[in-house]
């Protein structure tokens, strides 16, 4: 186990070495890997580093508030609304590889004229240890990303041998929040692969709505901890219901929660019945937009985590 305080003031020392003060960019998601990078490399080499938060449309409800309050003042911090970019380019797509292509493809875009802007030498990224590991089986030295446009940055990764809990603890060492730092994983292309089919700003805001309910309902019950993830899925499927005295026909929303240790493989445990009822009694009552709300209980595998 590493030891948090010797880990970032090695960390910051050969960052300083590493970048010798040139311009330095890292894409901030508001997860603890790449939060902790930006508060890293920041002791390290103050302003030279801006950490650019892009804003695809595709976040959780209060995710935005929240990313910009923790670090607009920690960090050479930039917000960039790139919400209708992204929302206009999935316009109509409804296979979930198509969605994950584009807004790959659009977060580079918009990434690369952030790096342009600031002449960026360096890119830092959040890369952890099971990242890499399985697929390598060894240590690879530095590599360079060049972007579409011709860019060429070298990439620096200041946690790639440390595991998600002692990046946690590092993070912890660091003063960020503990809300931050135990965060559960929320994938790049965000809401995208939790609304099932074509996308509208609506359905969007549906899953946004039920999601709160989930996270809302499983911190305040203590079970935070023992979940991995834990979400709301928007299908694409339509039930009949009953609201009041009148036939209602609404959404059908899957409740996703599983443990795992490192996502490769997970189970859906047992979770108190009462909590699981509250959530569905909440949405279908809160979110007028569903009917119906199902319990998934399938492990992976056979199924993966997210449903696209
Ligand atoms: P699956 O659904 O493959 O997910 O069982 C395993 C873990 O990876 C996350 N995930 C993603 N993360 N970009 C990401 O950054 C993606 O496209 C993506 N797809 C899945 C997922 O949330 C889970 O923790």
């Amino acid at each position: 186990m590493i030891n948090p305080s010797e880990f970032i003031k090695e960390s910051i020392e050969n960052i300083k070495n590493e970048i010798n003060n040139e311009k330095t960019i890292i894409a901030l998601s508001g997860g603890v890997d790449s939060s902790v990078c930006s508060v890293l490399v920041k002791k390290a080499i103050g302003d030279n580093l801006v950490a650019v938060f892009v804003d695809h449309g595709l976040l959780r409800e209060g995710e935005v508030e929240e990313v910009c309050k923790t670090f607009e003042n920690r960090l050479n911090f930039v917000y960039v609304d790139a919400k209708d970019e992204f929302l206009n380019a999935l316009y109509g797509v409804e296979d979930p590889e198509e969605k994950r292509k584009i807004i790959g493809k659009v977060f580079i875009d918009v990434f690369e004229r952030e790096a342009e802007k600031i002449k960026a030498k360096f890119l830092v990224q959040g890369t952890i240890a099971p990242d890499w590991i399985e697929s390598e089986g060894k240590i690879k030295s530095h590599h360079n990303l060049a972007l579409p446009g011709g860019m060429v940055l070298k990439v620096v990764e200041p946690v790639r041998d440390l595991y998600k809990d002692e990046v946690r603890e590092i993070g912890l060492e660091l003063d960020l929040p503990d809300e931050l730092v135990f965060r559960q994983p929320f994938p790049g292309p965000g809401l995208a692969v939790r609304v099932v089919g074509e996308l509208s700003e609506e359905k969007l805001e549906i899953c946004r709505k039920a999601d709160a309910i989930v996270r809302e309902e499983i911190l305040k019950n203590g079970l935070g901890k023992e979940l991995w993830q834990y979400f709301a899925v928007l299908t694409d499927t339509k039930v009949t219901g009953v609201k009041g005295d009148q036939r209602d026909f609404g959404y059908l929303v899957v409740l996703r929660m599983v443990a795992s240790v490192d996502a490769m493989t997970a189970y859906v445990p047992e979770l108190p019945w009462d909590v699981i009822r509250s959530i569905s009694k909440r949405i279908t009552s809160e979110v007028s937009e569903v009917t119906h709300v199902s319990l998934s209980i399938s492990d992976k595998p056979p199924s993966t985590i997210e449903f696209a």
